[in-house]
C-alpha cells in the first residue's frame, strides 16, 4: 500500500503528540525500566516552564504598570497551549494511565492524584478564560499572574509526588508488551485532545532545549521538526516566539 507523504507527516505527528505520556522513541531502546518516567518528566517539563514564563512576564508588566498589548496575542496563545496540553495530560492520566495500574495492582491508591488534577483543573479554565481578552487590564494581569502562582503551587507538588510513585511503584512491574498497548492507547487519546497541530506542536517542543528536545523530537522525521514546524507553520505560531526557546 502506497502511502502518501501527507499521511506520513500526520501520522508522526501524532505519535509524537502520544509522547506527551511516553516517547515512543525511547520507551523500546532503552528497556522496560526507565521510559515510563522518561517521557513523564519530559511532559511535566514542557508544563512547568510556561507556569515561570507566564509569572515572569507578567511581573514584568505589573511593575511597570503596563500592560503589553504588543505581545498579548501571543500570550494568549501561549496560555491557550498550556492550557490544551494541561488538559490533554491528565485527562489521560485519569482515563489510561491510573486505571490500567489499578487493574494490575490491588489496593493501589491514586486518589490523591486524581485529587489534585480536580484542584488544578478550575485554576487552569479560569486562567484560560481571563487571558482570552482583546484588551485586557492591568487587574486582570494581576488575577491571572495570582492563578499562575497558585496553580505553580498545587502543580510542583503534584508533578513530584506523581514522579516518585511513577518510578518506584508503576514502572517496574509493566512488562513490554504492556508498555507498547499502554503508549498506543495513550498515543491515540493524544491525537483527540490536540488542536491545532501548528500551535501546539511548536508549544511542545520549543519549551524543551537541549537534550530534553533531541529527545523529545528523536523519532519526527527531519522535514517536520526542521521544515514543516519552524518554516511552514511559522505565520501561525511566532506570536508566541517571546515565551518560547525557538
Ligand atoms: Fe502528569
Ligand atoms: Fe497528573
Amino acid at each position: 500500500m502506497k502511502i502518501s507523504r501527507r499521511t506520513m507527516l500526520s501520522r508522526s505527528f501524532y505519535m509524537l503528540i502520544g509522547s506527551f505520556f511516553i516517547p515512543m522513541n525511547t520507551t523500546f531502546a532503552t528497556g522496560r525500566t526507565k521510559h515510563l518516567s522518561k517521557g513523564l518528566n519530559l511532559i511535566h517539563k514542557v508544563l512547568s516552564r510556561p507556569l515561570d514564563i507566564g509569572i515572569s512576564h507578567l511581573d514584568k508588566c505589573l511593575s511597570y504598570k503596563e500592560v503589553d498589548m504588543e505581545n498579548h496575542d501571543g500570550f494568549k496563545d501561549y496560555i491557550g497551549s498550556l492550557a490544551m496540553v494541561f488538559n490533554g495530560h491528565h485527562h489521560g492520566e485519569d482515563e489510561i494511565l491510573f486505571p490500567t495500574f489499578e487493574k494490575k495492582i490491588k489496593d493501589v491508591d491514586f486518589s490523591k492524584l486524581k485529587k489534585q488534577h480536580e484542584e488544578l483543573h478550575p485554576l487552569i479554565e479560569q486562567i484560560k478564560i481571563r487571558v482570552d481578552i482583546d484588551s485586557p487590564s492591568i487587574e486582570d494581569y494581576q488575577e491571572i499572574q495570582s492563578l499562575l502562582k497558585e496553580t505553580k503551587a498545587l502543580w510542583i507538588k503534584h508533578r513530584d509526588e506523581e514522579e516518585q510513585i511513577v518510578e518506584l511503584d508503576m514502572e517496574p512491574i509493566l512488562s513490554t508488551k504492556e508498555q507498547i498497548e499502554l503508549s498506543d492507547r495513550l498515543s491515540k487519546h493524544g491525537q483527540s485532545m490536540s488542536e491545532p497541530a501548528n500551535l501546539i506542536l511548536p508549544f511542545l517542543i520549543y519549551n524543551l532545549e537541549g537534550s530534553d528536545r533531541d529527545e523529545f523530537t528523536n523519532d519526527m522525521p527531519w522535514i517536520l521538526k526542521k521544515f514543516v514546524v519552524p518554516i511552514i507553520w511559522k505565520s501561525k505560531w511566532e506570536k508566541m516566539k517571546p515565551f518560547l526557546l525557538a
